[in-house]
C-alpha cells in the first residue's frame, strides 16, 4: 500500500525493548515512549508482522533499545520468521552478541547492524557510559563467523569520533564488515554542538571509491565501494530526499504503529484492538496513511 505521498512500505521496524545497557549521550531514545507500561509478546509480534504482510511489507529490523536484553528474542525471530520476509536484521551495540550470535543465526536471523563509533576503549567509554569496546568487536567478529552477514558498522560521526574514520574503514576491511557512515541528528542544544556535516566525508569517499550504486527503496541512499570495502552514507536531517524516498514504518515495543521516527504525535495503537480480538488491518492502514515526510520541500 502507498501512504498519501505516494511512498510504498516495504519496512518494519520493531523496537522490542525500551531498555538499554549502555548510556550513549547521543541517543534518540527510538523504542522511549513512556505513556503506558506494557510489552508485546512474541506472539503478538508475529501476528502484527503477518497482519503488515498484506502491506507490502518485506524487510524486518529490530531495534532497542538493545533487543538483546529481551530474553525471548530467539522466540520473537521464530515468530516473525516467514517465507515471504526477505530479510531480518537487528541493530544493536554489541555487548551481548559473542554470546547469542549463534542462537540469533540459529532463529531465523539474517544479519546484524552493530553500533560503533570509535575503536578507542577511553573514548569509547566515554561516549556509551561504560561500554568495552573489546567486547564490542568480539561480538563482531562472532556474529561474522556464524554468518549474521552483510554486517554492518553504525558509525556515528560527531566532533569527537571525526578522526575514527580511518581506523574504522581498516578495521572493517579486516573483519570484512560494511560501514555505514550516520550524521548525528542534533535533537537538542547539547547535541548540536557535536555536529558534523558528513557531506564532506562522503565527497572523499566518493573520489577514492571505485564503484557507486544508488538504493532506490533506501532513502536514495548511496553506497560506494572501495577495493573489498563498502561504505554507505545515512544524512536524514533537512534532507528531503532521504523523507521523499522513506518506505518505513515502524512499530514500539509497547505496541503503538509509529509513521515516523521524529514524531511522537501521530501514533496509532495496534496492541489493544489486537488483545480485543479486533481486526488489526484497520490500524495498519491507519498508520500508513498517517505517514508523512518531515522534511519536504
Ligand atoms: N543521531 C543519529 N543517529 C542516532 N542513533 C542514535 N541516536 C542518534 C542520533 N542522535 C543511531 C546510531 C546507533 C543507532 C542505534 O541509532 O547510529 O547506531
Amino acid at each position: 500500500m502507498r501512504d498519501p505521498f505516494k511512498r510504498e512500505v516495504r519496512s518494519l521496524r520493531i523496537s522490542v525493548t525500551p531498555h538499554c545497557n549502555l548510556r550513549c549521550f547521543y541517543c534518540h531514545r527510538e523504542g522511549y515512549n513512556n505513556s503506558k507500561d506494557r510489552s508485546m509478546t512474541p506472539e503478538e509480534i508475529g501476528e502484527i508482522v503477518r497482519a503488515f504482510l498484506d502491506f507490502g511489507i518485506r524487510k524486518i529490523k529490530i531495534s532497542g533499545g538493545e533487543p538483546l536484553l529481551r530474553e525471548d528474542l530467539p522466540e520473537i525471530l521464530e515468530n516473525i520468521s516467514n517465507p515471504r520476509i526477505e530479510e531480518i536484521s537487528l541493530t544493536t551495540n554489541g555487548t551481548l552478541l559473542e554470546r547469542y550470535a549463534q542462537v540469533l543465526k540459529d532463529a531465523g536471523l539474517h544479519r546484524v547492524n552493530v553500533s560503533l563509533d570509535t575503536l578507542d576503549p577511553e573514548k569509547y567509554r566515554q561516549i556509551t557510559g561504560y561500554g568495552d569496546v573489546n567486547v564490542v568487536k568480539a561480538g563482531i567478529e562472532r556474529a561474522i563467523e556464524v554468518g549474521l552477514t552483510p554486517l554492518k558498522i553504525n558509525y556515528l560521526v560527531m566532533k569527537n569520533t571525526l578522526e575514527d574514520l580511518e581506523d574504522l574503514m581498516d578495521y572493517c576491511r579486516e573483519v570484512g564488515a560494511i560501514l555505514q557512515v550516520i550524521e548525528l541528528m542534533p535533537l537538542d542544544k547539547t547535541l548540536r554542538r557535536y555536529y558534523v556535516d558528513i557531506t564532506p566525508i562522503e565527497k572523499r569517499i566518493e573520489e577514492m571509491a571505485d564503484k557507486v550504486v544508488k538504493r532506490r527503496w533506501m532513502h536514495n541512499r548511496r553506497k560506494y565501494y572501495i577495493g573489498d570495502l563498502e561504505v554507505e552514507f545515512v544524512k536524514p536531517m533537512d534532507n528531503t530526499e532521504f523523507c521523499r524516498h522513506c518506505t518505513r514504518i515502524r512499530l514500539t515495543y509497547d505496541g503503538y504503529i509509529k509513521p515516523c521516527l521524529l514524531r511522537e504525535d501521530n501514533l496509532v495503537d495496534i496492541l489493544t484492538p489486537l488483545r480485543r480480538g479486533e481486526d488489526i488491518k484497520e490500524y495498519i492502514r491507519e498508520g500508513i496513511l498517517r505517514r508523512e515526510p518531515y522534511f519536504k520541500l
